[in-house]
């Protein structure tokens, strides 16, 4: 049986077939940001384990996991790292190529936007294949980064991200799945 946070996440997202392309079913959570007791929900569900534990940076990945990222930091008096795709950061950056669900970039972030041993947790709106995810666990553990865990508001299993991460011995924190 689903719980009523899940039952109240669930029911606050919105899937859009064939976008944005044909065969993928998005998951579009700016239904969630817009009700503001889903959002605040799952913001406070994705903090409560590192309530009392010091962590010294929130990464957010380009766009959607700024939004959550941001939130997130302000919660637990962090500082916030942003990861973009490619070309948007004025300073000395770090890059990687990854894959994702539906096709190939690049991110980068700022070399001195972490420092060796922060403790740092990754966050995102979703996790499918992780080739995202993976390829800022590379730009954070490149510079020296302790990432503690990295979490999702949605979990696609069926593409394998989160064994992907947890075979990078990155913890994987998600809240609901769409299977
Ligand atoms: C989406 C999502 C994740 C990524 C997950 O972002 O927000 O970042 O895909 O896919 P993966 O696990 O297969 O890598 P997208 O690249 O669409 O960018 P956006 O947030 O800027 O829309
Ligand atoms: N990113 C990768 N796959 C996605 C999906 N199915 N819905 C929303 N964002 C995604």
């Amino acid at each position: 049986m689903k719980s009523s946070l899940e039952d109240t996440l669930l029911s606050a997202i919105r899937t859009i077939p064939d976008y944005p392309k044909p065969g993928i079913m998005f998951r579009d959570i700016t239904t969630l940001l817009g009700n503001a007791r889903a959002f605040r929900r799952a913001i406070d569900e994705l903090v409560h384990p590192y309530a009392g534990t010091k962590i010294d940076k929130v990464a957010g990945i380009e766009a959607r996991g700024f939004i959550l990222g941001g939130a997130i930091a302000h919660q637990l008096s962090s500082g916030f790292i942003p990861i973009r795709k490619k070309g948007k950061l004025p300073h000395e950056t770090v890059r990687v190529a990854y894959s994702l669900e539906y096709g190939l970039d690049e991110m980068e972030m700022h070399k001195d936007a972490v420092a060796a041993g922060e403790k740092v947790i990754l966050v995102d709106d979703l996790i499918a294949t992780g080739g995202t995810a993976d390829g800022a666990v590379r730009l954070l553990r490149q510079m020296g980064a302790d990432i503690v865990a990295a979490c999702f508001i949605i979990d696609l299993p069926e593409l394998g991200g989160r064994r992907k991460l947890e075979a990078l011995d990155v913890p994987v924190r998600t809240l609901i799945a769409f299977e």
